[in-house]
């Protein structure tokens, strides 16, 4: 076995993280869930999420009945939700099927599913040799080996797989990536194969893996109206594509002035609207700055009951399938 799996194996049993939700276990429905929760999101950030979600939908059966926006619900303020929507075409999939797909390749053609999570289940639920690389690992790769660029890292990670013990083995380099060999000021001391670490011995852990360079991300704007008429709210169904497709949010003003569009567009004969404070959400590609605009509603035509809108309670809008800036705004409203 190459001595570096060796290594990482032995510091993972005294040293690796053991008492996670989705461990202790080879269900690869729960581990499913985990590894696509975790694509993006930080452990202590997917725990409770993760919780939740496997008490509503304990197996793979209760997720494929479930509708789209109880899936979008209960991810509601995790973000990235087409991995919620891939998730439930996914379950459907496998309820098709029969039963869960047992290789990485049959795993990864699973919605949502990419290379690395792939590996991950076939390693964790079915002992499979499959290497992953994500994030941390490739990082962990860079500096320990000098080794940068996808195809050279894919063949290491490959070569350095163990024979034996690979739940451990994947586990470990995992643990290593977030609890040692961290991006910024990684703990070496405490690193089971600094000896061999290109970037300590050379003293380049500042410049592996080298920074990629990015510009400032583009900035978009959106005005939301927030329509309030005897404690309710009106959520608009946002479309299908993008980034928070099937959620409900504000309506946009895309045009006018908020009296005359409310009147026309939404229905609502406005008596009062007032600027909130401006907020910033950020996303991989852009951020997003939204101008809330909160209107005081006197009276609502028919039209604003449109297929795709809705009256809400304020309690009951904060816990529909809403994101996260949404919740924001609607609990300072209370
Ligand atoms: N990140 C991705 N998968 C993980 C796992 N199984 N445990 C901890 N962190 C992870």
């Amino acid at each position: 076995m190459p001595e570096f799996a060796q290594k990482l194996i032995f510091w993972q049993r005294r040293h690796g993280r053991h008492g996670l939700p989705w461990q202790g276990t080879r269900d690869p429905y729960r581990i499913w869930i985990a590894e696509i929760m975790l694509q993006q999101t930080q452990v202590a950030a997917v725990i409770p999420y993760y919780e939740r979600f496997l008490a509503r939908f304990p197996d793979l059966r209760a997720l494929a009945g479930a509708s789209e926006d109880e899936v979008l619900q209960l991810w509601s303020g995790l973000g990235y939700y087409a991995r919620g929507r891939n998730l439930l075409r996914a379950a459907r999939q496998v309820r098709e099927a029969g039963r869960f797909p047992d290789t990485p390749e049959a795993i990864e053609a699973l919605p949502g599913v990419g290379p690395s999570s792939a590996a991950a289940i076939a390693a964790f639920a079915f002992g499979r040799r499959a290497a992953i690389l994500d994030g941390n690992v490739k990082r962990v790769l860079a500096r320990c080996f000098g080794i940068e660029g996808a195809r050279p890292q894919v063949e290491l990670a490959q070569r350095l797989l163990p024979r034996r013990s690979i739940e451990t083995y994947t586990q470990a380099l995992m643990d290593l990536g977030a609890t040692v060999c961290t991006r910024a000021r990684p703990a070496c001391e405490r690193c089971p194969v600094a000896q061999d670490c290109v970037a300590l011995r050379g003293g380049r852990i500042g410049e592996l893996p080298a920074a990629r360079k990015r510009g400032p991300l583009p900035l978009r704007r959106s005005i939301w109206l927030l329509l309030l008429h005897k404690g309710s709210v009106l959520l608009e169904r946002r479309p299908s594509v993008g980034v928070w497709g099937g959620l409900w949010a504000f309506p946009e003003l895309v045009s006018g002035l908020p009296e005359v569009f409310c009147r026309k567009v939404l229905g609502c004969d406005v008596k009062q609207s007032q600027r909130l404070r401006e907020i910033e959400h950020g996303f991989t590609h852009f951020r997003l700055n939204i101008q809330p605009i909160r209107c005081q509603v006197r009276k609502i035509f028919p039209r604003a009951e449109a297929p795709g809108r809705i009256w809400l309670d304020l309690d009951e809008a904060s816990r529909a399938a809403v994101p996260a800036p949404v919740r924001t705004l609607l609990l300072g409203l209370a």
